[in-house]
């Protein structure tokens, strides 16, 4: 029997590509593991009516942890244009697998390392940033309250005396049924869990900040709630050394093209870290480098920062560093120290030579490498021992 039971999710689009391409790496290293693969995308809103079919949830429960390539989120109505026809009228919403993986399993944290390799000839900024943000992952305003229209008791408790807005009554001039509503509800448990983890991480290696990501000045509960949040967690770690930093998402977003190398780790709700995960991403060669994790307590789901990019589906050229780097950080969630640093060490040189790339790196005019060749090379190096 393998070692490791894997839910096996390449998802829609590229990530079908992307996923092959990290089994050929997988393999190279003799990853013990048995890759169960799980249904999961827009092929089973269309034909089910559910992106994320129960018997999926199922399998994730029976498997140490797993893998996930790209998902396709379309807008409300043209999900319903693509619905099977004789599903339709029967109340189905779309809603994103992805965002609702994450609150089933509570995969609360959602790690992003942003790391320039050296000689990447996309480092335009410079081979020294090495950020890393922690998202949190089931709050804010991707918790998925919302509405439109705007019901009339929604509109009324927000209008109660006492702890309504008075400016309320202007939306109801506007007509509630012109109204949309999409909440940003965070728990102190929520903000501090994330901040912890963000200064652990920091302690256990050797970073010199962690720098919050917030807008408290006109966010006002939430963002003020994670900014008392955050002061008070970095009194726990601020003795040994770490600097609390404070910043605002727009102005951050500035800073960190400006001076990239003045960050370090960073943290943020789920929004902002969505935003300043893929701003990160840019500083380091694009998605096609930027990997990911979703973890929970007992469970993680790992996922590449990049979407399905549906018009490369099935071309066999994108990036596959950033699924390849995704294996990695599940390697170093399973323990196996010495896999992910042989992996990480392939990746790592392929970079550097800078020969097999894809089109991304090379540019389309320049014989770029498909997926899978970039796959290979990393594969070839990871066979052999670090250094050789
Ligand atoms: C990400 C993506 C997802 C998110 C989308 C596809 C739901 O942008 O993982 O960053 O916003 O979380
Ligand atoms: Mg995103």
């Amino acid at each position: 029997m393998a070692k490791y039971k894997i839910a096996w999710m390449p998802g829609d689009g590229v990530g079908n590509d992307v996923m092959n391409a990290t089994r050929i790496v997988l393999d190279a290293l003799q990853f013990d593991a048995e890759y169960i693969p799980a249904d999961i995308g827009w092929e089973f809103w269309c034909t089910e009516g559910n992106p994320l079919p129960d018997r999926t949830i199922e399998i994730l429960k029976q498997t140490d942890c797993a893998l996930f390539g790209a998902i396709t989120s379309k807008p409300r109505d043209e999900a319903n244009e693509e619905l099977d026809p004789s599903l339709r009228d029967k109340g189905l919403s779309y809603f994103s697998p992805i965002v609702k993986l994450r609150q089933l399993f509570n995969l609360h944290t959602n790690l992003r390392p942003c790391k320039a390799y050296p000689g990447n000839p996309l480092n335009k900024l410079g081979d020294d940033i090495d950020l890393v943000v922690f998202r949190e992952n089931t709050e804010g305003m991707y918790g998925g309250v919302e509405w439109f229209p705007l019901p009339e008791e929604i509109y009324t408790a927000m209008c109660a005396p006492g702890y309504g807005n008075p400016k309320m009554v202007k939306w109801k001039d506007k007509g509630l049924e012109n109204v949309a509503l999409s909440t940003r509800i965070m728990s102190k448990q929520g903000c501090e869990s994330i901040c912890r983890q963000a200064f652990d991480y920091a302690k256990k290696f050797n970073r010199k900040s962690v720098t919050l990501v917030e807008k408290p000045n006109v966010l006002r509960e939430t963002g003020g709630l994670m900014t008392r949040v955050f002061r008070d967690v970095a009194k726990d770690y601020t003795g040994g050394g770490i600097e609390a930093w404070e910043a605002n998402i727009d102005a951050i977003c500035m800073w960190m093209i400006k001076n990239p190398q003045d960050y370090d780790v960073l943290v943020a709700e789920n929004m902002f870290g969505d935003i300043v995960s893929d701003l990160c991403a840019g500083l380091v060669g694009g998605l096609g480098f930027a990997c990911a994790a979703n973890i929970g307590d007992e469970y993680a789901v790992f996922e590449p920062t990049h979407g399905s990019a549906p018009k490369y589906d099935g071309k066999n050229c994108v990036n596959p560093i950033a699924m390849i780097l995704t294996a990695k950080m599940m390697l170093d969630w399973l323990g196996e120290d010495e896999l992910a640093h042989r992996l990480e060490a392939a990746v790592a040189e392929v970079i550097k030579e800078n020969k097999i790339a894809t089109y991304d790196v090379k540019g389309r005019d320049n014989n770029p490498n498909s997926t899978t060749e970039v796959a290979e090379e990393v594969a070839r190096k990871v066979a052999q021992p670090v250094g050789a």
